[in-house]
């Protein structure tokens, strides 16, 4: 591994990748440990990574193996994510026979039951074994509702909400209730006494950079705000390529900079497409400058920044070009450079 200048020295805010096991042992966690403090499970700690086959609930080995690496290293974990319409078990929607839960007073209390187990069992699990929250646990924040804000299709619906399993069952109310629940758990029941929200709150969506997403994203955190739900924090995916200029993201973040609540880069990716060129690569490095620059101007309002995935090779959207920091040999590119370059 490269001897740079590490990239966590270079922000105010803490610097984290999204990573599974892998990412653990040998060159890439010493890669990892010299430049990032924080980390998330990029699947291990989604809604199906819970639960055995026979639908009881059990922490993934990877959930296990990622929270000792944090501990063993100093590390926070920003935990992704409680509620989610994808990488969830069918069953969460489904009654005792199989059939899909309806929108009967029954159904409803069931999925809330649901919703509340599931939440508890993962906070839980987290305090009993690795401390409580606020008092040495690793665990900083959560995403607490993934994706709810719908995409602006025409056929879309005018709350701006999308119409996943939970909202069809449960309506908008179950976003207040994965907050409300999400607090009780993470803030009062399992934190330490006295610590004061030790476990940071956020919602947490993409295409926030976009202008019509991010007026419905808006609409419901100010919708949330003014129910006194326990949101702590707006996060952005920002998934995006080259041709997406910074200004868009910064846009973003000012939209929700008078609210009371922090803001966090959640899965920060950068596609060139193909075929990887020089060019690109250069161009790319000059984009995270810039981002970074801005990221920084914004420290005082970030919580995290956090890239989805240590290499290039690794990533969800490997095939769209080399979107991280680091190439497979992991060697800096010169999007590294860029993000370090501004400081
Ligand atoms: C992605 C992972 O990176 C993939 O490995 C997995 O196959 C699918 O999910 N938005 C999110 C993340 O909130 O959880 C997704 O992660 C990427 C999009």
């Amino acid at each position: 591994v490269q001897d740079l200048l590490p990239i966590k020295d270079t922000t105010d805010f803490p610097m984290g990748v999204a990573i599974d096991d892998r990412e653990t042992t040998g060159p890439a966690s010493e890669l990892l440990l010299r430049h990032f403090d924080q980390i998330t499970a990029e699947n291990h700690m989604k809604p199906e990574a819970w639960y055995d086959e026979d639908r009881s609930f059990r922490p993934h080995p990877q959930a296990v193996a990622l929270m000792d690496y944090a501990v063993a290293n100093d590390l926070d974990v920003y935990g992704h994510v409680l509620v989610w319409h994808s990488q969830t078990p069918d069953w969460f929607f489904q009654a005792a026979d199989g059939t899909p839960l309806t929108t009967s007073a029954t159904d409803q209390e069931i999925l809330r039951e649901r919703l509340r187990t599931h939440v508890d069992d993962v906070a839980g699990w987290l305090a009993d074994t690795y401390g409580e929250f606020g008092a040495g646990n690793p665990v900083t924040a959560f995403d607490v509702v993934n994706e709810v804000v719908n995409d602006g299709a025409t056929s879309d619906p005018d709350d701006g909400l999308r119409r996943s399993e939970w909202y069809r069952i449960l309506g908008e109310d179950f976003i207040d209730l994965a907050f409300q629940y999400a607090d009780e758990a993470f803030n009062t029941t399992h934190a330490a006494t006295g610590a004061d929200r030790p476990v940071k709150l956020f919602i947490n969506d993409y295409n926030t950079e976009q202008s019509g997403k991010q007026d419905r994203y808006r609409a419901l955190v100010e919708r949330l705000l003014e129910r006194g739900v326990p949101v702590d924090g707006v996060g952005h995916q920002f998934h995006v390529s080259l041709s997406m200029p910074v200004s868009a993201l910064t846009t973003a973040l000012d939209r929700f900079a008078d609210l009371p609540v922090t803001q966090a880069v959640t899965e920060l990716d950068v596609t060139i497409g193909s075929p990887e060129t020089d060019a690109n690569l250069v161009e790319q490095g000059y984009w995270f400058r810039d981002a970074f620059a801005m990221f920084r101007d914004h420290a005082d309002d970030l919580f995290s920044v956090t890239v989805w995935g240590l290499t290039d090779g690794r990533s969800w959207r490997a095939d769209s070009g080399a979107p991280l920091l680091f190439d497979d040999r992991m060697q800096a590119k010169p999007a590294y450079h860029g993000v370090v370059d501004g400081d």
